[in-house]
């Protein structure tokens, strides 16, 4: 059953009834403000920190769910009935509904009464302010007396004291309303030199600041008393719910349309220039002013989303793909690359199911946010990596988040997860791939951003994998510390205190728990900076990481072959997790992606015949689960991964994420149906078909679907988020279709389902175009049999690097 369908020529998905399983939300805001809004205008707004700058309110399960919004309401004046055009709040049952989810906006249109409204929701580029444009049509044949009404709830910035700290927070609330425009000014008068504003293009009726004077003791949402009986209280709020509304009366003539444009915007005043007069107390409005009155023409609206537009046209235009299966290129071309925009802009703070208090840039989840972002823009991820080697500490650990605004590292959960730093690595290799930019190695960058620690970028990586072969256990494989990967498989934590944090509690010492998931990595990333010391001229530092990254692989065929998949880990005491020794928990999938692609096994079988297990235990219908059996019980020794119910998240839920680690791996032992198989079993727009069991958005991955021995087996959760973006993208287009930048060039080694006749692809990649195409004429599953680049036949699968500007026509034929 579907909720809507998809629009590729407008990049949008077209949700055509409200009433989604879940609210099926999208993103607003490419740089610095943000905000996630519903198909029903649910959702809020922040200014780069979702906890520390937060601008709106939103209740998270709430009753009924998505709760707090940018909402508006009409009112006919003749009959005073009113309605909500995004369905929500009112939930009055509309003629016609139609919202459009599209590239970091979001259109909501409706008709009612024969009122037609359409609103758009858009933050233009380069602004901290989010327009609402709303267009209203009286489709009538008599004039329509029509009221609309505005609403926002403001946070009182800090969205975790705005949650809980009441005895304070009900007493500090200030707003100002002048010229029109209602200024949020908590706190102002003392140590923020911030306000939020809430504006609007046409001449107010009235308005209101207070949530109690708008709604009306007792009521909700769904009936505001200023709505019900038509007009404003001229409320200003003193303490308790700052709020913002706007009245705006319009009288239609049959057939008229008229715009009303409202910002919703975040304003910084030097801290000299805060009031006005100086020392007033009052909000100096002389910068931001002009800011407000340029955005509220309606030309400057227009053209303000049409540049929105232009710049993911660009950004999406880095890697187009044209292959035989609709679902992958709509994936591949559109909501693939948006969704690894987005998680590499909110890490994994600000979602339906993270609250944006919580958590922060994740270090291991930038990293890996990266890798499907990179190739689209390699300026902010250049300047990301520093940020997040800055955080990194002189042991060559790092801190497990950092705090946007702030930059610095989050000490309530601090350190400890070993696989941490090697994803600093990788990430600094897709970079350096991408671009050929080597002089990012030479940054000076500090550690936990301590004056005078600076060193090199390239000794931070250095110290990533020097911190591993530190930490390594009695089989030779790394130490496990916190977690790795699997957050939840929390070997030292021993917990059994009801509700403490697995991942913050005190670890118990003195054991050696070992993963095989972190050995795995550690030799991928050592391979990576081996080419690097290499290209560095450091020949003695490039064959030494070689020879690490082979003696872990020794260490894993000794001591992590479980005779027919890789083991998982070792425990405290040294025992094998993931191996059919243990009763539950027999075979994991992480360390059988990890371990394939890092090479091992690939020559001697070992490699497919993993595989073949993950076939034969992991794979179902909707995806590979984590694990198999489920843990049935808590395991004290294993930590939070046991915590949840059989088929749940970590617990044998299909965690996405680790999918494409399969989808790669089978691609590298030369299996292009198989590969293509998996990546079809968990592509939200083929699971399109069957909404009302995926639940979440078809148009974005989510980081779990609900596992074979769970009740509720194919139900997806946590959508948007996760690292199942940027790897499955790595995945479809590096892998399967081949496209791989490389530090000399670019790869083009497909591996194609056998009953695909070939495709095509344009990939920019520095400064040159190519043009790809790969012919499978004789419909096998094979490798490229014949390479040529401009005509002209090489050896090999690398494409050499062309002249800057050049447009390169290269063409495969498989064997
Ligand atoms: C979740 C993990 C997540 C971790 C973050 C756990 O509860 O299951 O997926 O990585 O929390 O702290
Ligand atoms: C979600 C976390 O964000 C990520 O860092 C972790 O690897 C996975 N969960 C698996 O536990």
């Amino acid at each position: 059953m579907r909720y809507g369908h998809f629009d590729d020529t407008r990049r949008e998905y077209v949700i055509t009834r409200p009433d989604t399983p879940l609210p099926w939300i999208n993103y607003l805001g490419t740089d610095a403000f943000f905000g996630i809004i519903s198909n029903t205008a649910g959702g809020y707004s922040c200014y780069r920190d979702a906890r520390l700058r937060r601008i709106t309110r939103y209740r998270y399960n709430s009753v009924p769910p998505d709760s707090g919004g940018r909402y508006v309401y009409l009112r006919d004046n003749g009959s005073g009935q009113y309605w909500s055009p995004s369905w929500q709040p009112t939930q009055r049952k509309l003629d016609h509904y139609e919202c459009r989810h599209g590239l970091s906006y979001t259109q909501i249109a409706s008709a009612y009464l024969g009122v037609r409204a359409e609103t758009l929701y858009f933050v233009p580029l380069d602004e901290t302010l989010e327009i609402w444009r709303l267009r209203v049509s009286n489709e009538r044949d008599t004039p329509a007396d029509i009221s609309v009404f505005s609403s926002v709830e403001f946070c009182l910035w800090d969205a975790q004291d705005d949650a809980t700290n009441f005895q304070r927070n009900y007493s500090t609330g200030e707003v100002e309303v002048a010229g029109g425009v209602i200024y949020h000014k908590t706190e102002y008068r003392e140590r923020r030199d911030h306000v939020a504003y809430f504006a609007c293009s046409e001449p107010l009726a009235g308005f209101d600041t207070q949530r109690a004077a708008f709604l009306g003791a007792y009521r909700g949402w769904d009936r505001p008393a200023a709505v019900e009986r038509g007009e404003s209280f001229n409320s200003i709020a003193h303490g308790w719910s700052p709020h913002g509304s706007h009245h705006v009366r319009l009288s239609l003539a049959p057939g008229e349309t008229r715009e009303v444009v409202f910002l919703l915007g975040y304003w910084e005043n030097p801290r000299d220039q805060k009031f006005d007069p100086p020392g007033s107390g009052v909000i100096n409005k002389a910068l931001v002013r002009p800011v407000i009155d340029r955005w509220l023409q309606p030309a400057t609206v227009a053209e303000g989303f049409d540049r929105l537009r232009e710049s993911w046209t660009s950004l999406l235009s880095t890697l187009r793909v044209d292959t035989p299966d609709g679902d992958a290129n709509r994936m591949a071309n559109i909501w693939n690359p948006y969704q690894c925009v987005v998680t590499f802009e909110m890490s994994r703070s600000v979602s339906l199911f993270e609250s944006g208090i919580g958590r922060g840039m994740g270090f291991r989840d930038s990293n890996q946010d990266l890798l499907g972002f990179v190739h689209m823009a390699p300026g902010r991820s250049r300047a990301r990596i520093l940020d997040l080697a800055s955080t990194q500490l002189a042991t060559g650990g790092a801190y497990h988040q950092f705090q946007p605004l702030t930059k610095r590292g989050n000490n309530d959960i601090g350190s400890g997860f070993n696989d941490d730093p090697l994803w600093l690595v990788l990430g600094v290799a897709a970079y350096l791939k991408e671009t050929g930019d080597a002089s990012i190695l030479d940054e000076p960058v500090p550690y936990d951003n301590a004056e005078d620690s600076a060193t090199a970028l390239y000794v931070h990586l250095e110290r990533s994998l020097r911190y591993t072969l530190d930490r390594l256990g009695p089989h030779g494989l790394p130490l496990i510390g916190r977690a790795d990967w699997n957050d939840c498989l929390n070997l030292n934590c021993f917990s059994d205190t009801p509700g403490e944090s697995f991942q913050t509690t005190v670890n118990k010492d003195g054991g050696g728990a070992e993963s095989v998931f972190i050995a795995g990595l550690f030799i991928l990333a050592a391979k990576d900076l081996a080419e690097i010391a290499e290209r560095r001229g450091l020949a003695g530092d490039a064959s030494s990481y070689r020879a690490a990254a082979e003696k872990m692989a020794g260490s894993i065929v000794e001591h992590a072959w479980d005779g027919a998949w890789f083991r998982r880990a070792y425990d405290y005491f040294g025992n094998a997790v993931g191996s059919s020794e243990n009763a539950e928990g027999q075979i994991f999938v992480e360390p059988q992606g990890i371990c394939v692609m890092s090479g091992i096994g690939v020559q001697n079988g070992m490699a497919t015949r993993a595989l073949d297990s993950v076939r034969e235990h992991l794979a179902t219908a909707h995806g590979i689960v984590l694990l198999r059996p489920a843990y049935t019980r808590y395991h004290v020794e294993l930590g939070e991964i046991s915590s949840y119910p059989p088929g749940y998240k970590e617990n044998a839920g299909v965690f996405c994420h680790t999918n494409p680690w399969v989808m790669i791996a089978e691609a590298m032992v030369g299996r292009g149906d198989a590969a293509f198989d998996y990546y079809k079993r968990i592509n939200p727009s083929a699971r399109e078909e069957i909404a009302e069991i995926h639940r979440c958005e078809p148009y974005v991955y989510a980081q779990m679907i609900a596992g074979k021995e769970a009740p509720t087996h194919g139900e997806a959760k946590n959508s948007w988020l996760t690292g199942t973006a940027a790897w499955n993208l790595v995945a479809i287009t590096q892998w399967i279709l081949g496209i791989r930048a490389e530090f000399d060039g670019l790869r083009i080694d497909p591996v194609l389902p056998a009953e695909w006749p070939g495709f095509t692809a344009t990939r920019r990649f520095r400064d040159a175009t190519y043009e790809i195409s790969v012919r499978n004429p004789a419909g096998v599953s094979g490798r490229v049999g014949h390479l040529l680049v401009g005509g002209e036949s090489i050896a090999g699968t690398l494409v050499p690097l062309a002249p800057p500007g050049a447009t390169v026509n290269v063409e495969a034929v498989i064997r």
